[in-house]
């Protein structure tokens, strides 16, 4: 009852002051990462990401997310072929003068990183709205982002892809879409303090519109 590592309601753990700090420091740190070293994650290490995601809320408990590691070369080939397309289409179109650097590091993040992994979204529930199911998914995501950065692991997000392309290279249900595409390792670089743009107190009370 008077266990200090509890909070004496029930057997949730007491969230002491150091462990919010930690969290804090943990969404602070958790980065979009771009450059992997090769070597591979250890046994069993994805199936515990997707268990951590699977702790994400959900509407009426239903977990719409869907994972798919993507480990055939042919597989890979076929995403990376569809990342190509759009790179060169954006570049054609686009002067944001950055771009290139960017789109060859999530290249080179296809091409490096031990892991793929895909999320969808199984939209075969008709009772609950597509977006809510999308949500949950992407609230399942964010949890395996911060996870993973817990246990030292890096995910970089590659939104550059053709829907149809990858749901077919993948063979996935007809009812499954597609919601993002990540590159899993260990980071190649060490991790770089970000300035978010609403970070301080009075940027964030510019986020809150009040009525
Ligand atoms: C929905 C979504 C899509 C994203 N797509 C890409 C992407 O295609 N390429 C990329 O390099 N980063 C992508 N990112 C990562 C963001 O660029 C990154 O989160 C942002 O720059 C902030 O950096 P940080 O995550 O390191 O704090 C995406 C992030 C989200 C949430």
């Amino acid at each position: 009852m008077n266990d200090p590592a509890r909070t004496g309601r029930t057997n949730e753990p007491a969230f002491d002051a150091a462990f919010r700090a930690q969290l804090h420091s943990l969404f602070a740190w958790r980065r979009d990462v771009r450059r992997f070293r090769p070597d591979p994650l250890g046994e069993g290490i994805v199936e515990r990401l997707v268990q951590a995601a699977s702790l994400a809320p959900a509407v009426g408990l239903i977990q719409p997310w869907r994972f798919v590691t993507v480990d055939s070369s042919v597989r890979r080939g076929a995403i990376i072929a569809s990342f190509k397309r759009m790179a060169i289409d954006t570049l054609a179109r686009n002067v944001r003068t950055d771009l290139g650097t960017v789109l060859h590091l999530e290249l080179a993040a296809l091409r490096e990183a031990p892991v793929h992994l895909a999320a969808f979204c199984d939209l075969s529930t008709t009772e609950v709205s597509p977006t809510m199911l999308e949500v949950a998914t992407a609230m399942a995501v964010n949890t395996l982002w911060l996870d993973a950065h817990a246990y030292g692991i890096g995910v970089g997000w590659i939104s550059m892809l053709e829907p149809d392309a990858l749901t077919q290279a993948l063979d996935v249900p007809k009812d499954w879409r597609y919601v993002g595409y990540f590159c899993i390792g260990y980071p190649a670089d060490e991790p770089t303090e970000v300035q978010h743009e609403f970070e301080t107190q009075e940027e964030t009370a510019a986020q809150i519109l009040r009525r």
